[in-house]
């Protein structure tokens, strides 16, 4: 899909993420296509432009701001200091994929945004949502903006647009498989390397990153936060199986997030589906829980969830599978766990690592292991207070008060790209 917006790309694109869970990290990075790269061709179609005005992208990041800085780490939104300095033009992108795991061409929709007061060649930040436990808060979904009644769901895009877009980035960001307005009942691709990767989706930025770079494209900087890169770690951490000590100079950690049992609901259907491991979900889920998991991978309707019955992370699986030998199909899964991990790799240009200390899915332990096995470029930032959405909104409006002295994704990749 990142292809499809090389009509605005010259010298500079950026890439930018979210880690696959939900809200909460975040992922960039600057590349320079090479000379004597060949660019592939993409056929793709744009829809009609919506413009939004620099004001109504500020007045919509006030009110979300609030929802994203759990337990207000940052000072809030100043639109003075902080505001778009553009209006921005929107549109759909249509085009079509063909998933790896599966070999199916699927048509597939994502979104390009634009500073209206753009005349000439600007840098492109790709940016790559995370999870969202929802068919429908997709990134093209802003176009929606058109109707002046719209109250957007897709948040996380309203940030890094009304950051990037508005302030002289073009900004592309997929919907993925499985998602937004062409999802056509297709089950979701969540953290299937081959076809998130190819629609710019990835885990978190860095497999995308690992996908440029093996196609060699440059890349001149890239910058991710709270990314988890090792599923089988993560799988273990959420299950209870794994623990890390307190980080260095904190006396508590918070518990487990109870969003996690529903991303792992959506892995196990992800995998099922995609990596043709028929019965899976119904043999990895205690039974207790199965019919609940198998209609919400249907229906992601989390008020449809009974409390009293809810699973959480450390109790969804049933107690044989990180023991024993439990059949084919968990066993495969385990082995693509591992496989899909995205830590084995050295990084040749600079990649910054935004972390929380008080991350509910991501442990620091899991993001230091990457950076310390990443190479000399890779910089980890820890954010201080802050949760997995908060070290997301951090790393896009937080200055160095919030990001151990340094400076935020924005800052950095205009200068990166000699805004
Ligand atoms: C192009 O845009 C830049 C920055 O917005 C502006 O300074 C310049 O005057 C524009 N040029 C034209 C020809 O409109
Ligand atoms: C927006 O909502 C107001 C109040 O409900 C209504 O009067 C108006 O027609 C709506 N506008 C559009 C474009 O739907
Ligand atoms: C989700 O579940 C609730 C509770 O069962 C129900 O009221 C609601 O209509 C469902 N929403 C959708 C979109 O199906
Ligand atoms: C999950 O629920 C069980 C009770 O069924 C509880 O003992 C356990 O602490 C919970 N785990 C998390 C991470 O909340």
């Amino acid at each position: 899909m990142h292809i499809g917006v090389s009509l605005l790309l010259s010298q500079t694109s950026c890439l930018f993420g979210l880690s696959i869970l939900t809200p909460g990290a975040i992922a960039g990075s600057i590349s320079k296509p090479g000379t004597g790269h060949t660019e592939k061709l993409a056929t793709y179609q744009l829809e009609a432009e919506t413009l939004v005005t620099a004001e109504r992208l500020d007045s919509a990041v006030a009110s979300s701001f609030p929802l994203f800085d759990t337990l207000s780490i940052l000072p809030g939104f100043n639109a003075g200091t902080q505001g778009a300095s553009n209006d921005v033009i929107l549109r759909r992108i249509v085009t079509t994929t063909t998933i790896p795991e599966t070999g199916e061409t699927v048509a597939v929709t994502g979104l390009l945004a634009i500073p209206a007061s753009a005349n000439s060649t600007i840098p492109v930040v790709s940016w790559q949502h995370g999870t969202i436990l929802s068919f429908d808060q997709v990134p093209s979904n802003m176009v929606k903006l058109s109707d002046s009644n719209y109250t957007l769901t897709s948040l996380e895009t309203l940030f890094n647009v009304q950051r990037f877009a508005a302030n002289g980035f073009a900004v592309i960001a997929a919907d993925y498989i499985g998602k937004g307005p062409l999802r056509d009942g297709r089950g979701e691709a969540y953290v299937v390397k081959g076809a998130t990767t190819q629609t710019c989706g990835a885990l978190n930025t860095l497999w995308l990153h690992q996908a440029l770079r093996s196609d060699g494209i440059d890349i001149a900087a890239t910058a991710v936060a709270s990314p988890f890169s090792d599923l089988d770690q993560a799988w273990r951490y959420w299950s209870g199986k794994v623990s890390f000590p307190l980080p260095e100079g904190l006396e508590s950690y918070p518990p487990l997030a109870a969003w996690i049992a529903p991303c792992m609901i959506v892995a196990l259907g992800s995998y099922q589906l995609y990596y043709d491991l028929p019965g899976l979900m119904e043999t990895a889920v205690r039974p207790q829980y199965r019919e609940l998991a198998e209609r919400y991978w249907q229906d992601y309707n989390i008020s449809a969830i009974d409390p009293s019955n809810a699973p959480n992370s450390t109790n969804l699986l049933v107690d044989s599978f990180w023991k024993d030998y439990t059949n084919d199909q968990i066993s495969a899964l385990q082995r693509q766990l591992m496989t899909n991990a995205a830590i084995n790799w050295e990084y040749d240009s600079p990649i910054r690592f935004y972390y929380g200390l008080a991350d509910e899915a991501i442990h620091p332990a899991m993001v230091t292991r990457t950076i310390a096995a990443g190479g000399r470029y890779t910089k980890g930032i820890q954010v201080a207070r802050a949760s997995h959405r908060a070290t997301f909104l951090a790393g896009l409006y937080g200055t160095g008060a919030s990001l151990d002295g340094y400076e935020n994704v924005l800052s950095w990749f205009q200068s990166e790209a000699y805004l």
